[in-house]
């Protein structure tokens, strides 16, 4: 029989060891992160008492989204994927959620159409190697610093006007994790900013958002990110696929596109911010 209760700390292991099956590269200090930002809205699927699957939620308000949906492959094509996502979608609901997002790979979509999922757009991933020494375009980096702990709140503001939904606890997740890899443009006011978080394959790029008007901003950041990370792995960075200067810029930066999941939408086609000022999106299972 399966059965559905709340994700526990002891289960963050548990949960790695899935993600690093399917190679996603999160690692145990995302999964408890990840858990943090919404420890009721996370849930582990039982068969006769074993561990056989999770996902995680996240609300943000008017909006919530799912994720990390994994059921051990002995266990697929049963329901429990189904049933771990119905659950999700209820714990949402209840909360007064509105609209649903997530990205899912192209296997999935299916299952996640027959849930009242629709299509939104692709949602593209594209990789670069990183070598110390590797040149790259120069950035004007005057107005850009490391992002400071009173600059926070003011960045969530900031960051809701182009997200869609005030996300400001996933920003200070991420910030708290890895300050030093947490960068702001400004000006009078916040112009953009660029985040990055270290995984088992190499680091993920994202949050990184900046307004559609100055994407001279986004460059100015990514560049001058580059410049400071001395690593010797690889960079991932997700992209709405309408963000067509996005993908040029990275193109010229020598990423080259991975893959592609589909953004997909429950409920009320609303609170979407705007796609053209996401150039990295914080991650598949937050946005
Ligand atoms: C996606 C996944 C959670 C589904 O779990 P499940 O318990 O098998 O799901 P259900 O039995 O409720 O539904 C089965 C549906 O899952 C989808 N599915 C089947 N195999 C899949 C796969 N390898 N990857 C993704 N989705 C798959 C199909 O739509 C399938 O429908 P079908 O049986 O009509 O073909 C499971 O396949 C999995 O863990 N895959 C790897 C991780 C992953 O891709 N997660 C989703 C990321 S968006």
């Amino acid at each position: 029989m399966v059965t559905i209760r709340l994700f526990e700390p002891k289960d963050v292991n548990f949960a790695a060891e899935l993600i690093r099956q399917e190679k996603w590269g999160h690692t145990a200090k995302d999964v408890r992160r990840c858990w943090n930002f919404e420890p009721e809205g996370c849930f582990i699927a039982e068969q006769d008492g074993e561990r056989v699957g999770h996902v995680f939620s996240v609300n943000y308000s008017t909006v919530g989204w799912i994720g990390l949906l994994i059921i051990q492959q002995s266990y697929r094509g049963q329901g429990i994927g189904t049933t771990l996502m119905r659950t999700a979608m209820n714990y949402l609901r209840n909360l007064g959620v509105e609209t649903i997002r997530l990205e899912a790979v192209p296997e999935a979509v299916t299952l996640y159409q027959r849930l009242g999922f629709k299509s939104e757009f692709d949602s593209l991933r594209f990789y670069r190697e990183l070598r110390p020494g590797r040149t790259c375009l120069q950035a004007k980096d005057e107005e850009i610093h490391q992002i400071k702990d009173d600059e926070l709140e003011i960045l969530g503001k900031f960051d809701a006007e182009c997200f869609g939904a005030n996300r400001l606890k996933v920003l200070q997740g991420l910030y708290r994790d890895f300050p030093q890899h947490c960068l702001v443009a400004r000006n009078d006011g916040i112009m953009g900013y660029i985040m990055c978080r270290e995984t088992n394959s190499g680091f993920w790029l994202g949050p990184w958002v900046c307004e559609e008007e100055h994407p001279e901003v986004a460059r100015d950041l990514i560049v001058s990110f580059l410049h400071a990370l001395k690593a010797n792995s690889g960079l991932c960075v997700g992209i709405p696929a309408p963000n067509t200067m996005g993908i040029q810029l990275l193109e010229k930066l020598d990423f080259s596109l991975m893959s592609r999941s589909i953004r997909m939408f429950w409920g009320k086609p609303a609170y979407s911010g705007n796609a053209k000022e996401n150039f990295g999106i914080g991650g598949p299972e937050k946005g």
